[in-house]
């Protein structure tokens, strides 16, 4: 199979790496793509939102799969274009993706098949959710309705706080059109798991559990940025709540979207909080999570193109997912001063250290050529992932892997997967 993945960061990296594990592949594409997915896959300079330079592209080049990893096409219709013009395609249409795109539609879809979720009032009338904040307890949550980078979420701790967010949020549009709504939700505390699952409109399959670090610094200190850095399994996901959330959210999600008539063919990324009355949903995405695929996917026994197939024919109910019995910690490398501002175009050295070593890898996320050799090119740079028996083992050797790479202004955080020591 001729395969193309759309997108160009260490999730892509990532999905490529399980394509060329696939039997089936003949050959595989990406576009963008980036430096590291340069080495397995060729490279097309396409953005990821010009639909019709992909569409025509996968029709000259007879490309049986196109994956389409990242938000931003998959809420804009990429599925559907391609779809459109005979190409087939694994992701949602826009009709499912507005799960991720809309927080009112995904918190409304929750209300009204009572899957479990923070309490909430949507509003499109920033007077209105003014007046509602005059009588809510604190903190409280702010999210922008729509596509903000992961960056549309803002925790109030007190009154004066919340109003100047929904005056950021919807007068100042500091996330664009994605503040003409907003959703003000309650409050919730404790332990967050990231679970990512096949779905194919009908039936899903679970993967291994993750947990990202969303903060930029030590101690869940700093600014929310894309994510620096994950684990798998979380060992706090027990055998216990996967039950109750197979249960009260993940079939429940599926049903719901097939009875509103967007049946959801994907990945559903399931954001949980572990609360103590129960795991409830923060957050759904609807694609694969950047770096948790960095963790999940290479403890996957499936070939992925086996899955893929499934989720579009709506025949996953034949599928087993199976995962490794063994953990993974991925590190971050980011550029210093992300996700705010920061130099790029530095040569990255010791990339080499990572061939032929089967339990490692160096997921690549801004990196570019310049001259021959690579460098940084955006502020999350590279994922550095290993598997070990254990978490702990996974977490030793992610660290130690980080020290092979050097670069100007290489930044990480020290503690991912600290919460291991909790468990
Ligand atoms: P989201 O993009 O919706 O996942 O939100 C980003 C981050 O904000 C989450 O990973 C949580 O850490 C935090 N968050 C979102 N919603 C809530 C909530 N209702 N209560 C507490 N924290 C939240
Ligand atoms: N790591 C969080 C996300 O992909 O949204």
């Amino acid at each position: 199979m001729k395969v193309l993945v759309v997108g160009s960061g260490g999730r892509e990296h990532a999905i490529c790496t399980a394509l060329k594990r696939s039997k089936r592949l003949t050959k595989l594409y990406c576009a963008p793509g980036n430096a590291g997915i340069a080495q397995i896959a060729e490279c097309v300079p396409i953005g990821v939102m010009e639909f019709d330079k992909l569409t025509a592209f996968a029709k000259e080049n007879a490309i049986d799969l196109v994956v389409v990893a990242p938000d931003d096409p998959l809420a804009a219709g990429l599925v559907d274009e391609l779809t459109a013009n005979g190409i087939r395609a694994f992701g949602p249409d826009k009709k499912a993706a507005i799960l991720e795109g809309s927080k009112a539609f995904s918190k409304d879809l929750m209300k009204k098949y009572g899957i479990p979720t923070a309490a909430y009032e949507n509003f499109d009338d920033p007077a209105k959710a003014l007046a509602y904040l005059e009588n809510c307890s604190y903190p409280i949550v702010l999210k922008a309705d729509g596509l903000a980078l992961g960056k549309g979420v803002l925790i109030c701790k007190d009154h004066d706080e919340a109003v100047a967010g929904v005056k950021e949020i919807m007068e100042d549009k500091k996330f664009g059109d994605s503040g003409n709504r907003m959703v003000i939700e309650e409050f919730m505390t404790g332990r967050e798991v990231s679970v990512l699952s096949f779905c194919d409109g009908k039936s899903i399959r679970i993967m291994t559990s993750a947990q990202d670090h969303k903060r930029a610094k030590d101690g869940d200190q700093g600014l929310n940025t894309g994510g620096m850095g994950t684990f798998s399994p979380s060992p706090f996901y027990t055998d216990e709540i996967d039950a109750i959330c197979k249960e009260t959210i993940y079939q429940k999600t599926v049903d719901a979207m097939a009875s509103e008539g967007r049946p959801f063919k994907g990945v559903i990324f399931f954001g949980l909080m572990l609360t103590k009355d129960g795991p409830k949903v923060l957050e759904y995405n609807a694609r694969f999570g950047d770096p948790e695929a960095q963790v999940v996917l290479p403890r996957m026994k499936n070939d992925i193109l086996d899955v893929f197939d499934a989720c579009i024919d709506g025949t996953l109910d034949t599928v087993d997912l199976e995962f490794e019995d063994n953990a993974a910690v991925c590190v971050v490398l980011a550029s210093d001063g992300y996700p705010v501002s920061y130099q790029k175009g530095f040569a990255i050295n010791g990339l080499d250290a990572f061939e032929g070593k089967d339990d490692y890898f160096c997921f690549h996320a801004g990196t570019k050529f310049s001259d021959g050799s690579i460098v940084t090119a955006g502020g999350r740079v590279l994922g550095i992932t290993a598997k070990g028996a254990d978490l702990k083992e996974a977490r030793k050797k992610a660290y130690e892997a980080t020290e092979w790479v050097t670069f100007e202004n290489k930044y990480m955080r020290h503690d991912i997967g600290k919460a291991i020591d909790e468990a």
